[in-house]
């Protein structure tokens, strides 16, 4: 399994030959200006949740890729009304794809759609492949729900909102690292805009002094697992 971030909260996963996007919010994003949407590979979008910071450019990619939008309901109804392919899901449920199954858990945070309408829940997703297990939160706060996931799941990564402001912050990303009996932590959705902007050098010494791994990435940078 290959990661690479795109800034945000934005992330392509490749599994095998199947490339999945998630939450891309790339043409916005200043500082994700060297990424060029029109050169990504999707066959799958999965969509956290309504904001824009996370859906700006699912219309786009989808209409040129065909790719397969996952999300829960409202959004996919959303997208499907334009005539974009779905795949409608909702929390605690689990579908079996043709990369692994995907599970859409809680998180705590809103998700209305930028005009104000109803984006349904905001979640976070689990992707078990055939090798590998990684939970990507989404925007939430830290939650005691993080706790059911290690009952299920060995997580290899999980890829935590560590900005603080709109989501929780790298203390709180500690907490759901214990929670989730993962030490191994991709840090996401921080220093796109001035409410977000985090110290990291600070942020990942507070991981090293409990023997745990905080990796950030720069925007277009990858990691295997
Ligand atoms: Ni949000
Ligand atoms: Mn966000």
């Amino acid at each position: 399994m290959k990661i690479t971030f795109y800034g945000h909260a934005s992330l392509g996963i490749q599994i095998e030959d199947i490339n999945i996007i998630v939450d891309p919010f790339i043409t916005g994003n200043p500082k994700a200006s060297d990424i060029d949407i029109n050169n990504l590979k999707a066959d799958y979008i999965l969509v956290t949740h309504a904001h824009q910071d996370h859906i700006l450019d699912v219309e786009a990619i989808a209409k040129r890729t065909g790719a397969k939008i996952v999300s829960n309901f409202e959004i996919v109804s959303h997208y499907e009304k334009m005539g974009l392919d779905g795949h409608p899901m909702n929390h605690g449920g689990q579908w079996k794809f043709d990369f692994g199954t995907v599970k859409y858990v809680n998180a705590i945070h809103t998700s209305s759609f930028p005009d104000g309408s109803y984006g349904g829940q905001p979640g976070g997703f689990i992707i078990k492949s055939k090798n590998k297990t990684i939970y990507i939160a989404g925007d939430t706060a830290l939650t005691y729900d993080m706790k059911l996931i290690r009952k299920s799941f060995n997580l290899d990564l999980a890829i935590l909102p560590i900005g603080d402001n709109f989501t929780m912050g790298i203390d709180d990303a500690l907490i759901a690292s214990n929670f989730l009996k993962c030490d191994n932590i991709l840090g996401y959705h921080y220093d796109t805009f001035g409410y977000i902007e985090i110290d990291k050098v600070k942020a990942k010494a507070k991981f090293d002094t409990e023997l745990k791994s905080l990796k950030l990435l720069k925007i277009g940078e990858s990691i295997e697992l």
